[in-house]
């Protein structure tokens, strides 16, 4: 359904180029949800932002339902149904929350922005006459535009880190609210993240780091090794010092 063949991403800010990603082929199907995870700086945001098409390919293929979508804009990417919840979301001033979401469903929505922001956990009525403007928390700001995406029918959905800033409620509600809209509809779930909870949604672990995909794998054996580590050594960084947390140990 959505396939990356040979993806590299190199990024030229104005020094000397980066190279971000580097030979990624993945092959994601329909209808399943992949939890992509990985250490801070692996890549995951730049996966994403390459599908959405914010970042070019500088090298390699990305298709969607067998057509090639490398060198379409953001704009059209969306219009075939691809849809990216930015890790920090972009505050649009001067809209309030009820517009921002009916705008994102487009002329055929089908949701209900009250039900939406009941879908990310928050209470429509003190959100809805909102503006989006500074006063609106990191984790409100997310939820927010979770929602908007939410909104959408998308053959493509990708969450990045949709538990920033969220209290422990919400985060429950929106865990239920991805098992929702996997049974519902057709979507593809694509959702960067660390915990646990949402993990065990995954289908498939994508484990990310270094630019590239250094496994593939079930949440079952994500979740074995991280308990290992964590039962080896205390400072939890997979040294396997065995129970041992002294100086050296911290890198
Ligand atoms: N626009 C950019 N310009 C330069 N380097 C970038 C840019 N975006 C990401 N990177 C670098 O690419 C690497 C991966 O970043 P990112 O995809 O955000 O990782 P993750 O989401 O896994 O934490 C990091 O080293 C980051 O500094
Ligand atoms: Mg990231």
């Amino acid at each position: 359904m959505l396939e990356l063949r040979n993806l590299s991403v190199t990024l030229d800010n104005g020094k000397e180029p980066v190279e971000v990603l580097r030979d990624i082929s993945l092959s994601l199907k329909e209808n399943k949800i992949y939890v992509m995870t990985g250490p801070n700086g692996g890549g995951k945001s730049s996966i994403a932002k390459a599908i959405m098409g914010i970042y070019p390919a500088s090298k390699g293929q990305i298709l969607l339902d067998g057509q090639d979508i490398t060198a379409l804009e953001i704009h059209e990417r969306a219009r075939l149904g691809i849809g990216y919840a930015f890790q920090q979301p972009p505050r649009f001033k001067g809209i309030q929350v009820r517009d921002f979401l009916t705008l994102a469903g487009g002329p055929d929505a089908r949701v209900n922005p009250c039900n939406l922001l009941i879908d990310v956990g928050l209470c429509a009525q003190d959100y809805l006459e909102r503006e989006m403007d500074a006063s609106f928390s990191g984790g409100e700001l997310k939820r927010v535009e979770i929602a908007s995406i939410l909104a959408r029918r998308l053959k493509v959905a990708v969450f990045d880190e949709p538990e920033a800033g969220i209290d422990l409620w919400s985060f429950q509600k929106l865990t239920e609210t991805f098992r929702d809209l996997h049974q519902r509809q057709e979507t593809t779930l694509v959702i960067i993240s660390h915990q646990e909870r949402i993990l065990r949604l995954a289908d498939e672990v994508i484990l990310v780091s270094g630019g590239r995909i250094a496994d593939i794998t079930s949440h079952e054996k994500i979740l074995g090794d991280i308990r290992r580590i964590d039962s080896d050594c205390l400072c939890r960084q997979g040294c396997n010092r065995e129970g041992r947390a002294d100086a050296e140990c911290h890198r």
